[in-house]
């Protein structure tokens, strides 16, 4: 079970121990961003390096990296770093060594897009089910999966996690939420397969299930294990929250050390957008910790809520509360640049969301996804943040990116 030590009157600074005995400096995460920045080979870069120094020298206790994929072929981006076999291992060692300075915590995200990965990527994605995503053009129709491709995509969640762990990182999160293939398996509007991966939740989970046996087996018993799971993919028909309960259930007794609860996906991002949260959550701040309180109360699980959290006393109240164990903070690391230092040096502190004028409503999320982007770049270049950044540049540049990466 997690320990608490209450050294210290904040409780963000308090530190975590996890059930395989590692221990998080502080409450403070920074969640998973993708970073786009690997080379051609889709390996790490001296930019990924810089950017995980300027991380892990800000005071963070655990820096999650944005998703590397177990699949060349199923990119959520073009510039992800992918982690398939030995030769990557060494090109990630700089990287590792910057965003575990100063007693950070450095797990890796490993993801396999499924349907969510883009045409840039594929033509041909695979899914659960022949069921397309419909957004901005930007997805084919994926296949629906052989037996032999569920098998093949088990031995590569395991194959990746030990390779990021050779590599140096100090945990591994499995991504099973915002709609990418786990995801997409949960779900029973993108799998409606009738053999034992589709159909019940219990075979829905069976994918995700399978992953963390074999991680467990595979990192030992000391190694920390996360999952990133939705609350509910808030679509009718989705992944609900009894859903999630039940697959939380099993996680528990298979021994992870850390669940992040999140929610939504590419075709409603509730991850991303406040405005469609209820009037109650969105004055508590964070989305998703309702659901978080349910979990606390019938699980011993460490907690992990990312989504809103902008203000210190909230944080600091609902850690008090007991409410949830760590807070996952994203949007906040690119909006400041020095944070969490400055966040932690008085009670009042508050981080301002950027604000956009962007009137293509269908592609708001796209504008913001390229904003940020484009802040992560800044940073891994050594520069400053640039709030004022133009949000229909960002688009052009991002599409441009993905596509001379992609294609050429
Ligand atoms: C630029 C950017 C990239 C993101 N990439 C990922 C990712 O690779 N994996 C993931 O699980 N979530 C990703 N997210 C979602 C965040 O982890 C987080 O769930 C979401 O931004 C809500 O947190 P916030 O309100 O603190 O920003 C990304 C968010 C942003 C802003």
């Amino acid at each position: 079970m997690a320990s608490t030590s209450f050294s210290t009157s904040s409780y963000l600074k308090q530190e975590l121990q996890l059930p395989c005995g590692a221990v998080i400096k502080n409450r403070i995460v920074k969640a998973a961003m993708t970073e786009r920045l690997a080379n051609r080979q889709q390996q790490a870069t001296k930019r990924l390096e810089k950017l995980y120094k300027h991380w892990s020298s800000n005071g963070a206790g655990l820096l999650i990296t944005g998703n590397i994929m177990v699949d060349k072929r199923y990119k959520e981006a073009s510039a992800n770093l992918v982690l398939e076999n030995e030769n990557a291992v060494s090109s990630l060692s700089e990287m590792v060594r910057a965003g575990t300075a100063n007693n950070t915590h450095l797990w890796a995200q490993i993801s396999h897009a499924g349907r969510q990965s883009t045409i840039f990527s594929t033509f041909k994605p695979i899914a659960p089910s022949a069921i397309q995503l419909k957004k901005l053009f930007l997805f084919a129709k994926p296949k629906a999966m052989t037996m032999e491709q569920i098998n093949d995509v088990e031995d590569r969640f395991e194959k990746t996690a030990v390779l990021c762990q050779k590599a140096g990182f100090t945990g591994i999160q499995v991504h099973a939420a915002h709609g990418y293939l786990i995801n997409q398996f949960l779900s029973p509007l993108t799998n409606k397969r009738t053999d034992e991966y589709g159909g019940t939740i219990e075979n829905r989970a069976r994918l995700l299930i399978n992953i963390i046996n074999r991680l467990r087996k595979r990192l030992g018993d000391s190694f920390p294990i996360s999952v990133k799971l939705n609350s509910a993919d808030f679509q009718r028909g989705g992944f609900d929250e009894d859903d999630a309960m039940y697959v939380i259930r099993i996680l528990e007794r298979l021994g992870i050390d850390l669940l992040e609860i999140s929610g939504g996906t590419y075709e409603n991002v509730v991850f991303f957008e406040r405005l469609k949260q209820r009037e109650s959550t969105r004055q508590r701040e964070a989305y998703f910790i309702d659901f978080a309180k349910k979990i606390k109360a019938q699980t011993a699980l460490p907690i992990m809520v990312t989504g809103g959290f902008r203000s210190r006393s909230f944080c600091e109240q609902v850690l008090k509360n007991i409410e949830l164990d760590l807070i996952g903070f994203a949007r906040p690391f690119l909006n400041e640049e020095n944070f969490p230092k400055n966040f932690l040096k008085t009670s009042e502190s508050r981080v301002k969301d950027a604000t956009f004028d962007f009137k293509i409503k269908k592609m708001k999320d796209f504008a913001e996804a390229g904003f940020y982007d484009y802040q992560i770049h800044r940073l891994a270049k050594g520069k400053s943040l640039k709030p004022d950044y133009n949000p229909y540049k960002a688009v052009v540049r991002m599409t441009t990116n993905e596509l001379l990466k992609g294609w050429f």
